[in-house]
């Protein structure tokens, strides 16, 4: 996803848009730009590269104004260069627009605008939008702004300056969030109310298909597509600017691992029922007599949170005797998958604005199927668009590596498996003990980031390898997968998760004195059977990294490094082995002097196909 941020009030505008910009970052960071509406024109400067560049090229120059808006873009249509990069222009100087999301039939409508002669610049789908409302407008520019809105396909939210109108900034919204922020003199208009909450923590949700016209008295007005007014609600955000900032880290993501403790705390608070061993989740409240006859589970996700889908297939199955199936959202949306009437779809998505998560959620609901979301982005789309669901309540992640999205994930997951195996076959004994062994995750949590200099030392012996593979059996398999996700993301280090004992189903083949394997080995049921797996690759010379619960000779015999943590119950595992991995590659990353809060070719919110 890119990043919108737009302002019209009493200040001037340049630095509060700069600023912005630097909170969303983290959505795209391959170019930027701003637009100040000064008093004659419409004053753009874009640059490709991170916003450092854009300040810099901004360096020294005046940009008077207190209107405009600024993006930062994560490359879609057209390379990062300097034409690509937003605000586009009209092709008359009037009209400045950046836009997130995909115009589908850009192709058809830049063909007609240049049958009438109009001249494109860029490579982008974006850039037609400018020229198509400057095209419309005849004088009234929320009449233009419609029109054109009107003959877009696509997904979009969108910021529009218009150079006959300083006292206006405008937003729409399809498909791509875009939310209002409300301060005492001055409206914000952005995509992430990571930007806003330095300012205000009232913010307006825009739906889709909404327009907003916001005017530099302080007030707005929101429309629909045919003009009508619409009234949308002012909300409270809960967290406050310390959760978007580094708090004395060096990076987002180790302030961010660093915060499990917490996070797990506020995610699992009020929610766990200890004197009744359950755990009660009321974004399920209204889900409750269906969650009692349903047969069968699909949970769909991408990436790390898929991850956590698969650690809460097992949990569900173990507690609940649910049969549960994790697909990747892209594949789920154009299979033809089977819904019975007692199939529940569950999405689960930390920005809750995945593209293809949305997609499989909507397939899901079209076949009448119950789908209800895990999220942690408040307002959402997926929170919207489910019909139910449980927010992970960790604060704004802005490491692109997710990190305490994943345990929260798991944790929710944890509670959901309670909940539904309460209603079936757990005890009140066992349903006690999972609620408390819950509640003890925290302190254990805290416990492994005592490692953190022990593990930046492990790591410091492996920076230079080319590849790894990561093990783990049972509930640990999930884990070695987000392990492996973990690493190549942010050290360009190919890295491979498998199931312990898959290995020699081939990949033992690649097996050498070179190749480090970290192997996820609590001692548990499994844990015999683990270690014969770790026989097998030592014999092939590997050097072995072990995460496990106790140490002893025998392991430590067949093993290079061994990272000893506390231990739970087999089902919460996850929780805890997946924190050395995620430490393991955040140092390993930061040694090979990558940027881990922004890693290549990636964004943290993946809003296109
Ligand atoms: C990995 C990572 C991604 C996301 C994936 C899904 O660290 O962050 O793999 O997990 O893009 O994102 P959400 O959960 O926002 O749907």
């Amino acid at each position: 996803m890119c990043g919108i941020i737009g302002y019209i009030g009493k200040k001037d505008a340049a630095p509060i848009l700069l600023k912005g910009l630097k909170d969303l970052e983290y959505l795209g960071y391959d170019s930027a730009g701003l637009v100040v509406h000064s008093p004659e024109a419409l004053q753009v400067v874009r640059t490709p590269g991170k916003i450092v560049e854009l300040e810099k090229a901004m360096g020294g120059k005046e940009y008077p104004g207190t209107m405009g808006v600024g993006h930062t873009r994560w490359a879609t249509h057209g390379e990062p260069n300097k034409v690509n990069t937003h605000p586009h222009l009209s092709f008359d100087g009037k009209f400045a627009v950046v836009h997130n999301g995909i115009i589908e039939n850009y192709m058809t409508l830049k063909n007609k605008l240049m049958q009438k002669g109009i001249e494109f610049k860029s490579d982008t789908d974006s850039e037609v939008v400018a020229h198509l409302i400057a095209h419309l407008y005849k004088g009234d520019v929320g009449k233009a702004v419609l029109q054109a809105l009107n003959m877009l396909q696509g997904a979009f939210g969108l910021g529009i300056v218009s150079l006959d109108n300083p006292e206006m900034l405008i937003g729409a919204r399809r498909g791509s969030p875009l939310l209002v922020g409300i301060a005492k003199d001055d409206l914000f208009l952005s995509s992430d109310v990571a930007a806003v909450i330095g300012h205000t923590s009232k913010v307006v949700y825009l739906d889709d298909n909404d327009v907003v016209f916001m005017r530099n008295d302080g007030s707005h007005r929101i429309v629909n597509l045919h003009s009508q007014e619409v009234q949308r609600e002012v909300e409270e955000v809960e967290f406050s600017v310390e959760h978007v900032e580094k708090g004395g880290f060096d990076h987002f993501m180790l302030k961010e691992i660093f915060e499990q403790p917490d996070s797990i705390r506020n995610c699992t608070r009020g929610r766990l029922l200890i004197n009744e061993g359950t755990a009660k989740l009321s974004g399920l409240a209204t889900n409750i007599k269906e969650l009692r006859s349903i047969d069968r589970i699909i949970i769909t996700a991408c990436g790390t949170s898929y991850y956590a889908g698969m650690v809460g297939e097992y949990m569900i199955e173990e507690l609940a005797g649910i049969p549960v199936e994790v697909e990747y959202a892209s594949e789920f949306r154009y299979r033809n998958p089977v819904i019975g009437p007692n199939t529940i779809v569950l999405a689960i998505s930390q920005s809750g604005e995945t593209a293809d998560t949305l997609a499989a959620l909507k397939e899901s609901q079209r076949r009448g199927a119950t789908a209800l979301g895990i999220c942690n982005v408040v307002g959402s789309t997926l929170a919207r668009e489910s019909d139910g669901g449980v927010y992970l309540h960790v604060g704004p992640e802005i490491g692109v590596a997710s990190t305490k999205a994943f345990t929260a994930q798991v944790s929710v997951l944890a509670m959901i498996a309670l909940l539904l195996g309460r209603m079936r076959r757990v005890s009140f004994e066992q349903g006690v003990e999972i609620a408390q062994a819950m509640q003890e995750l925290p302190a254990k949590v805290q416990e492994i980031l005592k490692l953190n200099d022990r593990i930046k030392d492990i790591a410091s012996r492996f920076t230079n390898a080319p590849n790894f593979l990561y093990l783990g059996r049972h509930y640990n398999y999930p884990v070695a997968m987000e392990g492996a996700l973990k690493l190549k993301e942010i050290s360009y280090i190919h890295a491979e998760g498998y199931p312990a004992a898959e290995i020699k189903h081939g990949p033992i083949a690649l097996i050498d004195e070179n190749m480090p394997v970290v192997v996820v080995a609590p001692k548990d049921a499994l844990f015999e059977k683990v270690l014969s797996n770790i026989q097998e690759i030592k014999a092939r010379k590997a050097r072995v990294i072990v995460v496990t619960t106790e140490a002893n000779e025998h392991l430590e015999q067949f093993t290079d490094e061994v990272i000893v943590i506390p231990s739970t119950l087999s089902m919460l595992m996850p929780i805890l082995t997946c924190i050395p991995l995620q430490l393991l590659a955040y140092h390993i990353a930061v040694l090979r002097g990558n940027n881990v809060d922004q890693p290549r070719n990636l964004t943290k919110s993946v809003m296109v196909e």
